[in-house]
């Protein structure tokens, strides 16, 4: 495979543009004026995010159940209330919008700031359905406001150093990505009465929820997207729900295959009721491979060493959080052979991936504090939008494929000219 060439434009993320590089005291004291929409589990954490930026001063928040909406009051004295999105985006001492709804509400909301002149920050996934994915981008393509979707990986230091080891043929040509996600966990969170079993269930249900490619395999096929500098063309895959039979609709377990034009594939699997191999974003190349969720690469000759020698090394490069007994079953040939390299010096934070909220220093406060400079400015992060579209659609069709037991082809209608193949 054929990477994009250009690494240094990724001396930092290649999403900031400039004036959001700058550091924040070049503002001149200047604060976004903020209003959220969904104050839940991912809003308390962005609130903490924004209530941390020098340049954004919260001014609103509205959610339609009470008990967090009261959570998020109390954290910002003289905010303004509302219950209503709608009388939100009616709001005049409002610049942007920080959205942190399920799925299923982000097309409408979205949708409504942009006509109602708002700057816009939504999370990931952009939307249920590829309709409306398509919708949202052509009402950003039209806008003259900011719009932003947390895709936070483009902004975390360790994977732009390794995409840009990558795109500088460090670790040969890529042949190979495997994506995975486990964790052991139901999702599942308690409902004080069974009406809001839905609303405050909806990660379970299909008209709310994409599941685990929306939830979680979005952020990686942003990230194979990256890497590749294009999308893969179809998508095949496997989707049942193995343990948690507990009424929910979306799968617990996934492997979807996604190929490219060139016969490079990425494998992708999420399994929620067994955590033992963690969260890795593996990318293959035949000189090497590298995992952009933990930072860490090793060279396909760096293997030949005796067990001890290898063992030390690791140790050095503080790869294991715990250090292996090497006995009898020491096997140079297994990847526990191959040394590690770190992608960056000094803490590495890894998103465990137990977390439903996010990890910290996981890119998402540099995201966050990009918007609220570019709702200042006026000025536009390059491709953050048509990234969150790219990655969202390729989540979309899997789930297709594995409803259809099908080989879904990239749709025409929904291709964008910021999209190769
Ligand atoms: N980028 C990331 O890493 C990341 C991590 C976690 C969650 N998320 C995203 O954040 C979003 C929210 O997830 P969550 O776990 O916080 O969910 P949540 O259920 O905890 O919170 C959602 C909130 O939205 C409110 N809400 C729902 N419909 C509403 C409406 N019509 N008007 C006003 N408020 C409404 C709910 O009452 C709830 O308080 C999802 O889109 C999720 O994918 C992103």
């Amino acid at each position: 495979m054929g990477v994009a060439t250009g690494g240094a434009l990724l001396a930092t993320s290649p999403w900031l543009n400039a004036s959001a590089r700058k550091k924040g005291g070049e503002l001149s004291g200047e604060k976004a004026r903020i209003g959220m929409i969904g104050t839940g589990s991912r809003g308390q954490y962005n609130l903490d995010l924004l209530l941390h930026i020098p340049h954004a001063q919260v001014v609103a928040l509205c959610d339609n159940y009470e008990p967090n909406l009261q959570t998020a009051a109390a954290l910002v004295p003289g905010a303004k209330l509302y219950r209503d999105y709608h009388k939100l985006l009616e709001d005049k001492d409002i610049d942007g919008v920080v959205i942190s709804t399920p799925l299923n509400w982000h097309a409408p909301m979205v949708l409504d700031a942009i006509a109602a002149g708002k700057n816009v920050y939504c999370e990931k996934a952009m939307a249920r359905t590829m309709e409306q994915c398509k919708a949202i981008y052509d009402a950003y393509r039209q806008t003259d406001k900011v719009v932003y979707f947390c895709m936070q990986r483009m902004f975390d230091e360790k994977y732009a150093k390794g995409i840009q080891m990558l795109q500088n043929g460090e670790l040969g040509d890529i042949v190979g990505m495997r994506c995975h996600w486990f964790r052991n966990a139901d999702w599942r969170r308690e409902v004080p009465s069974p009406e809001l079993e839905r609303k405050i269930n909806w990660r379970l249900y299909k008209e709310s929820s994409g599941g685990l490619m929306t939830e979680l395999g979005c952020h990686q096929l942003e990230v194979c997207n990256w890497v590749a500098g294009k999308l893969p063309v179809k998508v095949q895959g496997v989707g049942d729900i193995v343990h948690w039979k507990d009424g929910r609709e979306v799968y617990d377990s996934v492997n979807v295959i996604y190929s490219f034009s060139d016969g490079v594939k990425i494998n992708y699997e999420s399994l929620i009721s067994n955590k033992f191999n963690g969260m890795e974003d593996q990318i293959l190349g035949t000189k090497g491979t590298i995992d952009l969720a933990r930072g860490i690469y090793w060279l396909e000759d760096d293997h030949t060493q005796s067990g001890i020698r290898q063992l030390l090394e690791q140790v050095k490069d503080k790869a294991f959080a715990a250090v292996p007994s090497a006995g009898p079953s020491w096997r140079p040939e297994t990847k526990t052979g191959h040394i590690p390299h770190s992608v960056i010096q000094g803490d590495i934070h890894v998103n465990g991936g137990q977390s439903m909220i996010g990890a910290a220093n996981d890119g998402s406060d540099k995201i966050m504090s990009a918007y609220c400079r570019s709702v200042i400015t006026g000025e536009k992060s390059p491709n953050v939008v048509e990234e969150a579209y790219c990655a969202t659609i390729l989540c979309l069709l899997a789930n297709e494929a594995m409803e259809g037991q099908k080989i879904v082809e990239f749709p025409e209608e929904y291709k964008i000219p910021y999209m190769k193949f």
